[in-house]
């Protein structure tokens, strides 16, 4: 359920009126309102019954279309028998982690409660998703589609598109949530998942109607569990436009890899004969391969699609790293704002501290974990963000995660690393393992500056991208690779900073990043929410001085 409104609802007016200061409502930035119910509801996706995570009834939950610099106000209402939140994979939350919906920063929703994200899409556009971060309700759905369109002076480098698509793919567990958390918590890896699934549906179930001669803008998101994907268009091309929010360089692609947890757009034109063509969608670097398709329909078409499947790479990763590195910035395009994206000079900033991040798997106490740096994270009974600002002690310690690998054996921690306001870090992701990695990281973007196979050693840096590369929030690691970040803190907030493989995230492989300034002042950062909820040690405090 949607809503568009330029005045402000009841209670921020009261919460203006309460406080001294206009923090958060930023002037006339519209608002947009959603209230979701999220339930169980049946989903047959791979042709057998599955109990699924609807939001208002949906799967894959509705999506949410906003313009820069509008507000969101989403009030969620748990009707599941467990609790529940949402994070939002992309939206920056400027000044604002406390609703960015992950443990670390939000008491979950109980069931039978609800909780009102109040969110700001500050200077931001691109194509983003939104997921349910606690568990492994992931694997039950709970997901949709986040876009966030350019103001209309802003001129966007391509015509607009006669339709835009949202393409959620990923791979899909036939075993439900419950249990596939219950054999990650006992201790081993999940199985090889059971298919691939397009917006919500098995091979073939999922048709998009394009009218012949016209062009259309897919915004394809992987939002699977624990695999890479490579998407192609049978008898067409695709024209790359953007990237988690950069407007890129507009290369054609006969077909694209798609990393866990990553966004990007395409423009396909509808320029061959007027029948049906398969859209294909394979999984990345495994053995089987699983595939799936959906169907591009001509809208005047009666012509079923015709096989053979266009193919694709299936373990190359030279490839796909050649392709990774030819996604550049289009530098004269403007981004959110009017000025081109190109007038921030990422490369000539200096680097004010490096980090190294290693992951690794490891065994602690008989069971499988991950960890970075060889701290396995374990979440607290109470967020660090809220245990942050109550100054509730014991809960975690900063710099409880070592900046480099130290090699040494895994172990568990609530692990945070401290960091300054308005450094500017170069992080190094170092993967010594055979499996493809992809971080991401909560509340910011950063520049892809390098990624190669080997070593990292200070000598790469002579291979950085320091003029044009992509602006992005989640990127891969290839098998026995190295990448790298430039990143600029100017966010201030407790971030999570996690692998996109949900096993490996669950099972350790993440960590927060508390950016932090030494002035404390709502001009840097919000304050508490009015509606914050609180559990664990910071139970029964209260949001506001009476
Ligand atoms: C969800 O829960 C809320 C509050 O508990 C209730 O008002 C609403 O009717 C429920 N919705 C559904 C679809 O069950
Ligand atoms: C729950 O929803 C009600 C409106 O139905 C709203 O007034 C209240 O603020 C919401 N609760 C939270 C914690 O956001
Ligand atoms: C998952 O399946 C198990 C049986 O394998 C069942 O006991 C459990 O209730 C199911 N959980 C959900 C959330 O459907
Ligand atoms: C870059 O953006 C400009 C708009 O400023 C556009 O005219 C141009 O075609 C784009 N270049 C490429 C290579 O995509
Ligand atoms: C970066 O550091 C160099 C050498 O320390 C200094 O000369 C230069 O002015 C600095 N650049 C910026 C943009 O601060
Ligand atoms: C937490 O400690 C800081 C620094 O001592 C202080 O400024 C702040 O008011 C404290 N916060 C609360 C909620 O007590």
């Amino acid at each position: 359920m949607e809503a568009t409104s330029s005045s402000l609802p009841f209670w921020l007016v009261l919460c203006l009126c309460l406080s001294s200061r206009s923090w958060w409502v930023a002037g006339d930035d519209p608002y947009r309102f959603f209230t979701w119910s999220v339930t169980y509801g049946d989903i047959y996706p791979l042709g057998v019954k599955q109990q699924g995570i609807l939001i208002d009834g949906q799967f894959p939950g509705p999506q949410i279309e906003a313009v820069t610099n509008d507000n969101l106000i989403v009030n969620v209402f748990n009707n599941l028998t467990e609790p529940f939140l949402i994070s939002w994979n992309g939206i920056q939350q400027r000044k604002n982690s406390w609703e960015d919906g992950v443990y670390g920063t939000n008491c979950p929703i109980l069931p039978g409660q609800n909780f009102t994200y109040v969110m700001q899409v500050k200077d931001q556009i691109g194509s983003y998703f939104y997921f349910p971060s606690i568990d492994f309700h992931k694997a039950a759905g709970g997901f949709g589609g986040i876009r966030v369109l350019s103001r209309p002076l802003i001129p966007v480098p391509y015509p607009p598109p006669a339709g835009d698509f949202t393409l959620l793919t990923g791979d899909w567990f036939k075993t439900n949530h419950t249990d596939l958390k219950a054999i990650v918590d006992s201790g081993n890896d999940l199985p090889f998942p059971d298919g691939l699934l397009i917006n919500g549906e098995g091979a073939n179930g999922y048709a998009f109607t394009v009218d012949q001669g016209k062009t259309y803008r897919f915004r394809i998101s992987n939002v699977g569990l624990v695999t890479s994907v490579n998407i192609r268009f049978q008898g067409h091309t695709m024209k790359l436009v953007e990237v988690e929010g950069s407007h890129t360089v507009q290369n054609t692609y006969s077909s694209l890899d798609v990393h866990l947890g990553q966004s990007c757009s395409v423009l396909v034109t509808a320029d061959q004969p007027a029948q049906d063509y398969f859209i294909v969608v394979s999984t990345r670097f495994t053995d089987p391969i699983l595939m799936t398709t959906a169907v591009l329909h001509y809208s005047d078409s009666i012509e079923v699609p015709a096989t053979p499947l266009p193919g694709g790479p299936t373990v190359e990763v030279d490839w796909s790293l050649n392709q990774a590195r030819s996604f550049r910035l289009n530098l004269t395009a403007s981004g959110p704002r009017p000025n081109p994206q190109g007038s921030y000079h990422y490369g000539e900033v200096n680097v004010t501290r490096t980090i190294r991040l290693a992951n690794s798997a490891t065994i602690i106490n008989g069971k499988q974990r991950y960890a970075v740096n060889s701290v396995s994270f374990i979440p607290a009974d109470t967020p660090l963000k809220i245990a942050d600002f109550y100054n509730i002690t014991g809960v975690f310690t900063l710099d409880s995660i070592p900046d480099h690998p130290t090699y040494a054996g895994g172990y568990l921690q609530t692990s945070v690393m401290a960091a300054k306001f308005r450094d500017y870090v170069e992080i190094i992701f170092e993967n010594d393992e055979d499996l493809v990695q992809s971080w991401h990281i909560d509340g910011n973007s950063f520049f892809v500056v390098g990624m190669d196979g080997g070593q990292w050693t200070p000598a790469s840096r002579h291979s950085y991208n320091l003029h044009d590369t992509v602006s992005r929030c989640t990127v891969q690691v290839y098998p026995r690779s190295w990448t790298v970040i430039y990143m600029p803190l100017d966010n201030v907030g407790m971030w999570n900073v996690r692998s996109e493989n949900w096993v490996r995230r669950y099972l350790g492989q993440q960590f927060y990043l508390r950016v932090y300034s030494r002035a404390n002042s709502w001009r840097d950062e919000y304050p508490i929410p009015k509606n914050a909820l609180l559990c664990g040690l910071a139970s029964g405090r209260r949001t506001r001085p009476l």
